[in-house]
């Protein structure tokens, strides 16, 4: 599907159809040309209803505001995919803005509604998805307010379309089964992002980690035939504003090991790549926008199974910073493997930020429901900086607080630290002090923790969303970049 810009009215532009936007119920506005026919179907503006009238070629789409560009991607995808089975090879649109909403968040909600509407994941199917949609053409002329120049759309629309697309790039590789994704694939993924200009990459064994003394790393992938990879993947442009360390968990497959999960909770853990497959994504968009900020992604791949070797609850682990770690269960590997690569990147890359991706508790769930992500970290700044990326890119933050009672139910009887805390409530938080307890005093305020065990993967269509993967993380971290180059944060 490409995307084209056209500074042309829009009844000039030939398209097979058009997709009309009706906003706040407002049907009587002058653009709705078949308002006759829209009360003779009885269309309800006063909720996100779409209706396709065939003989006039266009597809109407209500939505009740416009103050949440999030509504407009949602309907915009919905209206893509009930139509893209159909003999409809182009479509038209103009573009939106209201008092409230820019020009930039509507366009950028169109691309993105586009993009996901066609997304389907058909890789192991025998019969492969349809969808004639070819072209879409933005006009510039605007409906609600003045028109945008069309060489500013046109580049609002090329970099809405690389996020998007590198969202959907995540969402491939995290949807893949685990027997293709294996922590040696996952590697050659990351190395073809080498084509792209300034990106390099380096993938080190299992000798490499152990030189390194990554004891904790290495006792999660002991249970696994398949040896462990670190990722450490590279873009540096010439020009470079601001430093970024990406710290992603790469479980390629996370049937819990010995503390074994039980059938139902295992469905699904193919997903616990998730927070690696993001920093892929956001690599990728950064480098195809050329961005001039360095970016360096950490990505810790493994499995973590069982078998003879198995690491085991009681294991005293020592891990790369020294601390020794008490292993209680060992279902709480990501954040073993974690720990080992957060002193890495600490250690080898020079950062303003450091974030972490992780599909890491099941308890994010339930503080927060399933379609949003856990921020924590020590710097309120850097999470009020994720609050306004959440509303800019549409995905949903919610920040969960540290406290120093928590804490204590992470000390070992003899060890440093305990895998598990000792309590089961407050699980995300723990986990993210148990991370804590692994970042340098000079690096607090440059932490960001993303807990991404909720939206990554859903066992259920959501919003804009297809059953699977969502690529969560991309977005919110590219719009967060983006904000921190134009607003000069
Ligand atoms: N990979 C899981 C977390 C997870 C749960 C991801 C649901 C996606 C969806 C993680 O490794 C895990 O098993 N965590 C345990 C921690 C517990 C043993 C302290 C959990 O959440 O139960
Ligand atoms: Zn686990
Ligand atoms: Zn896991």
């Amino acid at each position: 599907m490409k995307f084209e810009v056209s500074s042309n009215n829009i009844s000039e532009i030939k398209a097979d159809i058009e997709f009309v936007v009706i906003i706040g119920g407002r049907i009587n506005h002058s653009y709705v040309l078949d308002q006759k026919e829209l009360k003779e179907y009885e269309f309800d503006v006063k909720k996100q209803s779409i209706i396709y009238l065939a003989n006039k070629r266009r597809v109407y789409i209500s939505i009740l505001n416009l103050n949440d560009p999030d509504e407009l991607r949602d309907v915009i995808a919905k209206a893509t995919r009930s139509i893209k089975n159909k003999k409809i090879k182009s479509i038209k649109i103009a573009s939106y803005q209201t008092d409230e909403i820019t020009i930039n968040d509507s366009v950028k909600a169109i691309v993105d509604g586009f993009i996901f509407g066609i997304y389907e994941f058909d890789f192991y199917k025998t019969e492969k998805s349809v969808n004639n949609i070819k072209s879409v053409i933005i006009s510039s002329q605007n409906y609600t307010k003045t028109p945008i120049s069309s060489s500013e759309l046109k580049n609002l629309v090329e970099e809405s379309v690389i996020i998007a697309e590198s969202t959907n790039f995540t969402k491939d590789i995290v949807n893949k089964a685990p027997d293709e994704i294996t922590p040696k694939k996952l590697a050659d993924i990351a190395k073809q992002l080498t084509s792209i200009k300034y990106v390099t990459c380096k993938v080190y064994n299992q000798k490499f980690l152990e030189k390194e003394n990554m004891g904790a790393f290495l006792a999660v992938s002991r249970s696994s035939i398949r040896s462990p990879k670190l990722i450490c993947l590279t873009y540096k442009p010439k020009k470079v504003l601001k430093k970024i360390t990406l710290v992603g968990k790469g479980l390629t497959y996370d049937s819990g090991g010995l503390s074994l999960k039980p059938s139902d909770a295992m469905i699904g853990m193919k997903c616990d790549k998730s927070g690696a497959c993001a920093t892929l994504g956001i690599l990728r968009a950064v480098a195809l926008l050329g961005l001039p900020v360095e970016i360096n992604v950490i990505i810790g791949a493994t499995e973590n199974m069982i078998g003879g070797d198995s690491f085991k609850p009681d294991d005293i682990l020592v891990s790369k910073s020294g601390k020794t770690i008490e292993v209680r269960n060992t279902d709480a590997e990501g954040r073993l493997v974690l720990c080992d690569c957060l002193t890495y990147a600490q250690e080898n890359t020079k950062f303003d930020y450091i974030l972490d991706f992780a599909t890491l508790t099941g308890a994010c769930l339930v503080a927060l429901g399933e379609f949003t992500i856990g921020i924590l970290g020590h710097s309120n700044k850097l999470k009020h900086q994720f609050f306004n990326a959440s509303r800019d890119s549409g995905e949903l933050v919610g920040s969960l607080p540290f406290n120093r009672h928590l804490k204590k139910h992470l000390d070992s009887k003899i060890a440093d630290i305990s895998n598990i805390s000792s309590t089961r409530f407050g699980g995300t938080i723990t986990a993210a002090m148990y991370l804590d307890s692994f970042i340098d005093d000079k690096n607090k305020d440059k932490w960001l923790h993303l807990d991404i065990a909720g939206p990554a993967y859903l066992e259920k269509d959501w919003g804009y969303n297809t059953y699977g993967a969502s690529g969560a993380g991309v977005r919110i971290t590219v719009s967060w970049i983006l904000n921190l180059l134009s607003k000069g944060l």
